[in-house]
């Protein structure tokens, strides 16, 4: 897909914030500091358009960005950032579940986990969340440039076992330094948000 126009639209803390639902929307979940704007920006090889950091915990708030004004992706804040207090933590969680258990226009969620560890029971939530809010959803597997090859079997194995999937299918190893996984997941966009 040619991205022609992309765009920060909004910050958003609450609905009454979010742009109106007149376009897909594919949302990207995760733990703080798995790589979600990294993701943004390699997709749309737009290098600053989202803010990233090595800090845990950057993008507090739902940043919506629209894409070729033909569907949105949407920044969803990093659970489990240990160094916010709990009641902020307790309010991320709040804003993300009623993100995606009401908005009637999100089509696709993708949830992101770091290839390198074993899912954590913050990534085992948020597919509970997915099932829960009956979304379509693929896992991608970030930073796969910091695993070996020879040992890729194991991890989506690992994935595959920790997450009771049915089949590796729903994986889908990615990386935002060297591109690795990005026409895949296009593909993924393409068949849920223009079918
Ligand atoms: P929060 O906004 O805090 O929730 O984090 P985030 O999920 O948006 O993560 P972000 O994209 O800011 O990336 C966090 C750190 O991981 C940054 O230092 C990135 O450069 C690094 N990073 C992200 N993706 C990759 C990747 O595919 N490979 C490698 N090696 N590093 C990555
Ligand atoms: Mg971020």
């Amino acid at each position: 897909m040619h991205v022609h126009h992309a765009e920060m639209m909004i910050s958003a803390v609450s609905p009454k914030q979010y742009p109106a639902p007149d376009v897909p929307e594919v949302a990207l979940a995760g733990r703080s500091n798995v790589g979600k704007s990294s993701f943004i920006n390699r997709m749309i090889d737009r290098k600053g358009l989202a803010r990233t950091s090595s800090q845990p915990g950057k993008t507090q708030t739902l940043n919506f960005y629209d894409i070729n004004q033909e569907f949105r992706f949407v920044d969803v804040p990093g659970y489990g950032y240990a160094r916010v207090s709990k009641s902020q933590r307790v309010q991320f969680e709040q804003m993300v579940r009623q993100y995606v258990l009401q908005r009637e226009n999100l089509e696709l969620l993708f949830l992101l986990m770091d290839f390198r560890h074993e899912p954590t029971a913050l990534d085992k939530q948020m597919k509970d969340l997915a099932e829960e809010a009956d979304i379509p959803y693929a896992i991608i597997l970030t930073k796969v440039d910091k695993v070996k090859r020879n040992q890729w079997n194991r991890h989506f194995q690992l994935y595959e076992k920790a997450l009771d999937l049915p089949t590796v299918d729903a994986l889908f190893p990615f990386s935002s330094v060297t591109g690795e996984g990005k026409e895949d997941i296009w593909e993924v966009i393409e068949a849920y948000v223009f079918d």
